[in-house]
């Protein structure tokens, strides 16, 4: 199966590491030409090494906050001029905060509907003229809380739904433009985010954290965390021109840990 991804443009948002970082390397080995953005510039640089590491597309970083509307209009300004217009948007952010309803004020839900939701919102607004140039893909990565709430995790529970719901609308809104549409939710991957949120749970309880795991693996059918790079593999197929009739949809990359349909 050719994927077709060569000299394609994509923007990976929040890829200094983890999920992120993982898609970009992905899309990058398949040829396309990536952006990577993220708020620790450090970081970001060595993830920007790292991705570019053997293969011939450019691979481009710029900082930006996702929470914060100024910066993704320079990183969408920084894109466009080093890299061109985008065929493929991938949106992801950092998680938010871990606790249940009361342990959140104002402050809590408003930062996680920007970061969770508004940034994906905003950078596909922003994104949208160059998507509408020759077709696209906007790839939504959302949280298994779309198909079952985590307990101690309201805030993704809420504003995941918000993330199904854009993606939902989008994909019947931008059809005619021939943008496809999808969210992917991942289960437990293991990433720097997995393990904050097993220690806040083994902290609270009064555990270690591989206690933690050891009861989470009972859940999960393949008996393991994922690997990013499993995850980004499902993305990557996701974003190319191999995946052409899949609009809509929501795919768990879960070791099918989800058991609702
Ligand atoms: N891993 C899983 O199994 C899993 C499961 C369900 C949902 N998710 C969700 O998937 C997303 C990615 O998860 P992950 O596991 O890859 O997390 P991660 O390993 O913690 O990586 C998060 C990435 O987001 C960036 N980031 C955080 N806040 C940002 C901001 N305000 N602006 C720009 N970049 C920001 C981080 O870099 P900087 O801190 O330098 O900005 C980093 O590159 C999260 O929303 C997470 O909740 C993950």
């Amino acid at each position: 199966m050719d994927l077709n991804l060569t000299g394609k443009i994509a923007l990976v948002a929040a890829s200094s590491k983890g999920l992120g970082k993982a898609i970009a390397s992905q899309l990058a080995a398949e040829g396309c030409h990536v952006m990577l953005t993220s708020r620790n510039v450090e970081q970001l640089a060595s993830a920007r090494h790292e991705v570019q590491a053997g293969v011939e597309g450019r691979v481009d970083s710029y900082p930006c906050d996702l929470a914060s509307s100024d910066d993704i209009q320079a990183l969408v300004a920084a894109t466009r001029k080093r890299l061109g217009k985008i065929d493929i948007l991938i949106n992801n952010a950092g998680g938010p905060l871990g606790g249940g309803f009361e342990q959140q004020d104002d402050a809590a839900w408003q930062a996680a509907f920007e970061l969770n939701l508004l940034s994906y919102v905003r950078l596909i607004r922003e994104f949208l003229p160059d998507l509408k140039l020759r077709g696209g893909r906007i790839i939504n990565i959302a949280s298994s809380s779309i198909k079952q709430p985590i307990p101690g995790l309201i805030l993704s529970n809420v504003f995941r739904m918000g993330v199904l719901g854009l993606s939902k609308s989008l994909a019947e809104e931008l059809a005619p433009d021939n943008i496809l549409v999808t969210t992917v939710a991942p289960g437990r991957i293991a990433t720097d985010r997995t393990a904050y949120l097993d220690q806040l749970k083994a902290d609270k309880r009064g555990i270690n954290r591989q206690q933690v795991v050891t009861e989470a693996l009972r859940n999960i059918p393949l008996d393991r965390y994922g690997d990013p790079e499993e995850f980004a593999r499902v993305v990557c197929f996701l974003a190319s021109d191999a995946c052409s009739y899949v609009t809509g949809s929501t795919i768990m990359v879960d070791g099918g840990m989800v058991r609702g349909y």
